[in-house]
């Protein structure tokens, strides 16, 4: 009778083992049993990247890459886009259920009354130039936060992670804002109670001098989704981070912090901002073969195109095309649009981007409407951690209760050398003067290879 177990054999001494399966998937400590000397170590599994691990269990986000199905709480992302709001699915996402009507007003009431920062932050900005990326400024400005609240250290405390969540998410927006105007040499603009979460987000960016900024509601609508969209994501690369970090028992800021350090970057959320350096640099539609020649070369990436999981069309990106026209009512249109259509056409009748399925994501077409909105690229990743950040945070309190919850630390394959004598400085060897950055010394063969 089949059983729930692999069968191992080791040909090294013919011994077999047992590995029990559960859940589809065996624990890699059940490999360390596997020797050739008793005193061995024992075996260990190697995945770099993480590409075929799984580091936790959790019941946040499902999603099946093959299908294309993204879900919340068992909730599918094309329902929650048409029926609920960001602020509904935030609670959603940390909590587990859909709130009942006093649960949400007393959410939305909580968050909207803790959107202020301290006075103080405003003198961190000040103190970055004018031309700061923004996501650094909002980096350092969500790890600030941590010296505000000390109190959240206390992570065992279910009222002090509460008030975390809600200061987080209330506050990565004012941050966020706070960081495009020091941008553009504007002043601050303070969060407006009136305004719902995606309206007071833009009176913060854009308001000037009128006495209350009200946002077309095509804009407020589209951000409202886009927020949605990008709420969460399972164990991406910046909740990985945010899981790392948090698993060292550091405050829910600090963790977040690194969630953001993490988002930084051009592969993970950064990636909107690439599609619209890219949309530039093709500048108009005749100039795409050329260009999706230098892909095939490697010489460019399709950026906004391919993803770890989903190996068929990013539901959300079907979806953020909904919005792009009643975007383009309100705004001016962008030419770029023109570009980014015409490129995923020729892209997905192409087999060297279908053979690799290779599918536009959540990213390509974010960063158009964001354009269309006024809002400078540097911008695009900062406007992405603002709703992961309840992503970030549902996934850092699901921890807290996991009890297999332990703190992260990898074990290695170490390809160094061992066992060397100290060298006096006096009898190093290497060249007279030294020019540039040290060059790394050539790998010497391992012993025994
Ligand atoms: C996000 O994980 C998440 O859920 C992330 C995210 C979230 O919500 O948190 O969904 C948000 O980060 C979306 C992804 C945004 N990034 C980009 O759009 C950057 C461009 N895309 C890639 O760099 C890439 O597709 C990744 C990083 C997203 C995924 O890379 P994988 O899964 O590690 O795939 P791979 O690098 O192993 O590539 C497989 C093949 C390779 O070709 P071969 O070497 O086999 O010939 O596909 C090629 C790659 O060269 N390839 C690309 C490509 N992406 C992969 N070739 C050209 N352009 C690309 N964009």
């Amino acid at each position: 009778m089949a059983t729930d177990s692999l069968t191992i054999t080791d040909n090294r001494t013919g011994q077999t083992y047992e590995v029990p399966i559960s859940d589809g998937t065996v624990r890699a400590m059940d490999l360390r049993q596997i020797k050739v000397d008793e005193d061995e170590f024992g075996m260990m599994a190697y995945d770099p990247a993480f590409t075929n691990t799984a580091s936790c269990r959790s019941s946040v986000t499902y999603i099946d890459g093959a299908a294309g199905i993204l879900e919340h709480r068992g909730y599918s992302i094309e329902q929650l886009c048409e029926k609920s709001t960001f602020l509904e699915v935030a609670y959603l996402l940390i909590f587990g259920e859909l709130p009942t009507a006093p649960q949400l007003d007393r959410w939305m009431f909580d968050i909207t009354h803790h959107t202020f920062v301290h006075e103080d932050l405003k003198h961190l900005f000040e103190g970055f130039r004018y031309d700061a990326h923004p996501m650094g400024m909002l980096l350092a400005g969500v790890g600030a936060l941590s010296t505000f609240y000390p109190d959240a250290k206390q992570i065992g405390d279910p009222e002090e992670r509460y008030m975390a969540a809600v200061r987080l998410i209330a506050k990565v927006p004012t941050l966020a804002a706070f960081s495009y105007r020091h941008n553009m040499g504007l002043p601050y603009v303070y969060p407006d109670n009136e305004l719902n979460y995606a309206e007071n987000f833009l009176s913060m960016v854009f308001k000037k001098t009128e006495d209350r900024h009200i946002p077309k509601e095509a804009l407020t609508k589209a951000l409202d989704v886009l927020f949605i969209l990008h709420a969460d994501h399972e164990q991406n690369c910046s909740t990985n981070a945010v899981r790392g970090v948090g698993s060292s028992d550091v405050d829910p800021y600090s963790a977040v912090a690194a969630g953001v350090a993490a988002l930084y970057g051009p592969l993970h959320g950064g990636a909107n901002e690439a599609v619209l350096r890219m949309l530039r640099r093709i500048e108009s539609p005749e100039n795409i073969p050329e260009f999706l020649e230098r892909v095939k070369q490697r010489d460019e990436k399709l950026m906004g195109f391919g993803h770890r999981v989903y190996k068929n069309y990013d539901p959300r990106a079907r979806i953020i095309q909904q919005y792009i026209e009643p975007v383009f009512e309100a705004t001016e249109y962008s030419p770029l649009v023109e570009i980014a259509r015409e490129l995923e056409k020729r892209a997905l009748d192409d087999e060297y981007f279908t053979e690799r399925k290779l599918y536009p994501n959540v990213d390509f077409y974010s960063g158009i409407i964001y354009e269309a909105m006024g809002i400078p690229t540097d911008m695009f990743t900062v406007i992405f951690a603002i709703p992961r950040t309840a992503g970030w945070v549902a996934q850092w309190m699901e921890m807290q209760e996991d009890p297999e919850k332990k703190i992260a630390r990898p074990r290695q394959i170490y390809t160094g050398e061992r066992e060397l004598e100290y060298v006096p400085i006096e009898q190093r060897e290497g060249p007279e003067k030294i020019v540039g950055p040290p060059a790394r010394r050539p790998k010497r063969p391992r012993r025994g290879a």
